[in-house]
């Protein structure tokens, strides 16, 4: 039985004020049981949302991480300095980190092997961009990118990991993919796990749909079997459209 999970992905928006003020507002409206949250956030705001969210379920989580534990790296934070925070999560392989940041399949392995032997569950990305859909190589992308990304990874651990597919296409850009590009392209991820693993170990892995999420069209994704959840942005900045989502 695969538990729902809605995470709310802030980017780079919200100063230390407006995400107190998100955190105050979103632990009243939120009663969880039955669909799991978290939001992921920038790290200056990290520490806040976990002290906020202490006991109410909502997890926190971080947008990028480095796969050393330390090192000459200037600019970036490592796993242990979130874990000492008490972040539940990390995004991986954001298609912004693909596109503007230098991520490649292969960061985005070693990432997740990392993160794998730390407390951090990882969230990772996955998805085409438009030319590569017009031409009619969405999967094949795709089930290569999930390749990579659990390339070396056993399936006990492989379990532990959140997949999101997210159109580059449908970031940002108020186009959604219909509820059946997004349904088929989980079924085929799923299928991809499946032949790496086994039917099983796929079967218990989240598979979130990201790109344009709102409170309108939340249900209709969701009631999509193979679609476990979803990763929004825009609209996880206000608590209230955030909650709609949740309880789709
Ligand atoms: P969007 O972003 O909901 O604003 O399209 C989704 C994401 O980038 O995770």
């Amino acid at each position: 039985m695969r538990i729902p999970f809605i995470a709310g992905n802030w980017k780079m928006y919200k100063d230390m004020a407006q995400a107190r003020g998100f955190a105050l507002k979103f632990k009243t409206l939120y009663h969880g049981t039955d669909v799991k949250t978290a939001i992921f956030a920038p790290y200056p705001q990290l520490a806040l949302l976990v002290e906020e969210f202490k006991g109410t379920g909502i997890g926190v989580g971080a947008q990028n991480v480095h796969f050393e534990k330390e090192g000459a790296f200037t600019g970036e934070v490592s796993i242990p300095m979130l874990e000492e925070l008490g972040v539940d999560y990390c995004l991986v392989g954001h298609s912004e980190r693909r596109q503007y940041f230098g991520e490649t399949d292969e960061t985005v392995n070693l990432k997740l092997k990392a993160l794998l032997q730390s407390s951090i569950l990882p969230l990772v990305c996955v998805g085409e961009n438009l030319s590569e859909r017009e031409a009619g190589k969405e999967k094949d992308i795709v089930s290569g990118q999930i390749k990579a990304a659990f390339s070396g990874i056993a399936g006990e651990d492989a379990e532990k990991v959140t997949v999101a597919y997210e159109p580059v296409w449908a970031i940002g850009t108020g186009k959604t993919a219909t509820a059946q590009q997004a349904q088929d392209m989980c079924e085929c991820i799923r299928q991809t796990l499946a032949a790496m693993y086994d039917e099983e170990t796929a079967d218990k892995i989240i598979i979130q749909y990201g790109g344009s999420v709102k409170p309108d069209n939340a249900s209709e994704i969701m009631d999509m079997p193979e679609i476990d959840g979803a990763l929004v942005g825009g609209a996880s900045l206000d608590p209230l459209k955030f909650i709609e989502i949740v309880n789709f």
